[in-house]
């Protein structure tokens, strides 16, 4: 599975970039407000450190005003993806880019009958958002593994399942034993994926035991 990571903090990018783990970024533009900073040079510098997809948002709500805006951001980096919202507009949107051979990243998924719309439209990554499915009661992941087995029924679908709304650890594990493409990931879940206290207990242990042989690699 890959890992996006979903913020529009660059510090963070760039300290997780040196990872190696990351595949990809996407942001929204409640990232965007969040960050404080102007979206488009947001966008520019985190195309500069992460070659794989980075998605920038669409903010119009008709077709023409989405294209107008995804030229735009397309002039910004050949690994800019255009994320357009599960709307009517929003899908014309993603045919007319992805016939152009734009990346689209089609958002604001809740149902499995809007991923397949979108991979019909022709969708680079469809975004399922488990985390606000499961805020209102309902099982996110349930969708995760509904979209995989209908995209798995027509293979000619090549849209990738990019699960969103990441909250915790157990989510990230559930959406890759689901198949899930991709998951975007916030930097702090990206940071709670390394961590296990038997690792730090055993590494305590390790060090205790290495002192004691008073010796030296250095
Ligand atoms: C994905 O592209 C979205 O930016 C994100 O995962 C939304 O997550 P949230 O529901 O925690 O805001």
């Amino acid at each position: 599975m890959k890992f996006f990571v979903d913020t529009a903090d660059i510090v963070d990018i760039a300290d997780l970039a040196e990872t190696g783990l990351l595949d990809g970024v996407t942001t929204n533009p409640s990232l965007i407000a969040k960050s404080g900073r102007k979206f488009l040079d947001v966008i520019a510098e985190i195309c500069a450190f992460v070659s794989g997809p980075v998605s920038a948002e669409v903010t119009a709500l008709d077709t023409a005003t989405m294209l107008k805006e995804a030229r735009v951001l397309r002039r910004i980096a050949s690994n800019v993806a255009i994320k357009v919202p599960l709307t009517w507009d929003g899908l014309k949107a993603c045919k007319a880019l992805t016939d152009d051979g734009a990346m689209v990243n089609v958002t604001l998924c809740f149902t499995a009958n809007q991923a397949l719309l979108a991979a019909k439209a022709g969708a680079t990554f469809i975004s399922p958002f488990i985390g606000r499915l499961d805020d209102i009661g309902q099982d996110g992941m349930q969708l995760i593994r509904d979209i995989r087995r209908i995209y798995d029924n027509y293979p000619h679908l090549k849209t990738e399942i990019l699960s969103a709304s990441i909250r915790n650890a157990d989510h990230v594990t559930q959406a890759a034993l689901a198949g899930s493409d991709v998951a975007t990931v916030p930097p702090s879940v990206l940071r709670d994926l390394v961590k296990h206290p038997l690792t730090d207990k055993g590494l305590d242990a390790f060090l205790a035991d290495w002192k004691k042989t008073g010796q030296s690699v250095l």
